[in-house]
């Protein structure tokens, strides 16, 4: 057996050479995503994920296959962090109607670029602990939409974080001032006859109890139209999209929003 030093030793110098390596590997990763934004290349592709496929078959049988997949999994989870911070350093507000999609978006957004996630819905459930149509029903919209105020100040110091905000939320100027502050705020939009596909078996949202019909979200929208418009940075429509088509498109558009803000900024 070899000597306890020499164990030690090789353990000290292994963890320096991997840190170097992985040091190399997310450089390498924010470096591939700085040559796609500039080339204007598709930015998560999935001949990249099948190159993660292509190195679990080097693995394959060996005695450790389970730990190096566990740690390959983090590495890809890590690399993901650092494009989505080369990608964006702000957070993204998702705004729209009820039904155009913005939790789906969030969560997929999340995993897409490692951000973190919140939902100003979930915040007041758990805050009041009360579910929404209980706290409009016994309290009222206005109460609601203090909470909904409170929960967006309370976020403007999260970083690199998914809003979801509520389908009101942006009626109110105070709060579309607080998003800005911190946020990009990207508008999903669906037509109200896909919305009321999208909601009409839920009964969670109160303004839509005994209005589930087109008529009415499409009234509704029309009056909440240039509330949505006067706050978004970037539009996004939903329908007949998938969930990856659209978030691809949402990032490709919040890079040009970036790039023309910064040259807007040099200009000045
Ligand atoms: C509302 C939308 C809901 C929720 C509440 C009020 C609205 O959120 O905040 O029922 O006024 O549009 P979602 O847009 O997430 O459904």
């Amino acid at each position: 057996m070899r000597e306890l030093n020499e164990i030690k030793n090789d353990l000290d110098s292994g963890s320096r050479e991997l840190i170097k390596l992985l040091k190399k590997r997310l450089d390498c990763a924010a470096e591939l995503m700085e040559y796609k934004k500039a080339y204007g290349l598709p930015l998560f592709s999935q001949e990249e994920d099948l190159c993660y496929e292509s190195l679990y078959n080097d693995i394959k049988d060996h005695v450790y296959e389970e730990e190096l997949r566990k740690i390959f999994k983090h590495v890809g989870k890590a690399e993901k962090a650092v494009q989505g911070k080369s990608l964006f350093h702000s957070n993204i507000a998702l705004i729209g109607f009820m039904g155009t999609g913005k939790s789906t978006v969030s969560k997929y957004l999340r995993d897409m670029l490692a951000m973190k996630e919140a939902d100003t819905d979930s915040m007041i459930v758990q805050e009041q602990q009360m579910e929404i149509k209980d706290i409009f029903a016994q309290y009222g919209e206005e109460y609601f939409r203090n909470c909904e105020s409170n929960a967006i100040i309370s976020l403007q110091n999260c970083r690199r974080t998914i809003i979801s905000c509520g389908g009101g939320a942006v009626i109110r100027d105070e709060n579309v001032k607080n998003l800005k502050k911190s946020s990009r705020i990207v508008l999903l939009t669906a037509s109200p006859e896909t919305i009321l596909e999208r909601v009409r078996y839920s009964d969670e949202r109160p303004i839509l109890n005994g209005n589930m019909n087109v008529e009415f979200i499409k009234g509704l929208i029309d009056k909440r139209a240039a509330y949505y418009e006067r706050a978004a940075d970037i539009t996004v429509e939903t329908d007949c999209k998938s969930v990856q088509q659209i978030c691809e498109e949402l990032v490709a558009s919040l890079i040009r929003f970036e790039a023309e803000a910064e040259n807007e900024r040099e200009r000045k």
